[in-house]
């Protein structure tokens, strides 16, 4: 039977902040930019920056010249974004527990957090609360279903070597919203204006085996949960499956450039 959503994410996290650095926070990177544009973010915005990880939206938005406070799940992801931006106001708070006054903040971005709730409606309400009147909010999430590439390289090579997905994992309630249509329905039902969703799309190029050791080995995500479970000898199958499915996505200097697509959202109080 499938694990309540929001227990999962806290198991799926614990831990796994130093592999999350290494590896996806370099793909997740590309969105920064976008999503503080889209949050309206520059010189002097109060801004909340949810789910921060390892802080790269912070970092960005104190180079804007914004005032940062951020929140994340993880006690040691809120550590780390603390180590790498000194002086970060980070709260360990799980969404849609949001430790801060109404109307606190003149901008709240999220960057790859949405889509890990358990009650997205929920946490749009409770961000909607501490945005000022006219503030905006910004969130990215992932195009589901998956479009071949970033997120879908390792799960093939697991479906490839005959490794089921076991059925104590949960499915993200977010999945579907992972379209622009239903994504922005979400967003204005939860009482925002001037809802638009625009579709992204980049290459994520990293070195396979990097990306095999932070996107597959390192347990980060379901993909690296159903790894994690398995004995050597399938590990070592799903690898020869991975080394298959890459060639796709092969360029000449001996790297990968896989595909992603990632939605994002931005909204009026
Ligand atoms: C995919 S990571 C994104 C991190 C960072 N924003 C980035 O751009 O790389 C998702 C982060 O959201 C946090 N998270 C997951 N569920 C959460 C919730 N309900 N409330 C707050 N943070 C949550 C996780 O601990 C993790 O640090």
């Amino acid at each position: 039977m499938p694990q309540d959503f929001d227990l999962y994410e806290r198991e799926l996290w614990a831990g796994r902040a130093p592999s999350y650095e290494r590896g996806f926070a370099r793909l997740t990177q590309y969105m920064v930019g976008p999503l503080l544009d889209a949050a309206g973010v520059g010189g002097g915005t109060r801004l909340l920056d949810v789910g921060t990880g390892p802080g790269i939206v912070s970092a960005a938005a104190i180079r804007r010249g914004a005032e940062v406070s951020a929140l994340d799940a993880d006690p040691e992801m809120a550590e780390t974004a603390r180590k790498n931006v000194p002086g970060l106001d980070v709260r360990v708070a799980v969404l849609p527990d949001v430790p801060f006054e109404d109307a606190a903040f003149g901008a709240v971005a999220g960057n790859f957090v949405i889509n890990h709730v358990g009650a997205p409606d929920l946490a749009l309400a409770a961000l909607r609360r501490v945005l000022r009147p006219a503030g905006w909010l910004a969130l990215s999430c992932w195009a589901m279903p998956a479009a071949a590439g970033v997120l879908t390289a390792v799960r093939e090579a697991i479906d490839e070597a005959g490794v089921p997905v076991p059925d104590d994992i949960p499915e993200s309630p977010f999945m579907e919203y992972g379209e622009p249509a239903a994504f922005r329905r979400l967003v204005m039902e939860a009482g925002f204006t001037d809802v638009s969703v625009e579709e992204m799309t980049w290459e994520h190029v990293v070195d396979p085996e990097y990306w095999w050791e932070t996107g597959a080995l390192s347990k980060v995500g379901t993909n690296g949960v159903i790894i994690g479970r398995q004995d050597a000898a399938t590990v070592a199958r799903i690898k020869v499956a991975y080394d298959g499915v890459i060639t796709r996505y092969a360029t000449p200097d001996g790297k990968i450039a896989l595909p992603a697509h990632a939605l994002l959202a931005s909204a009026a109080r």
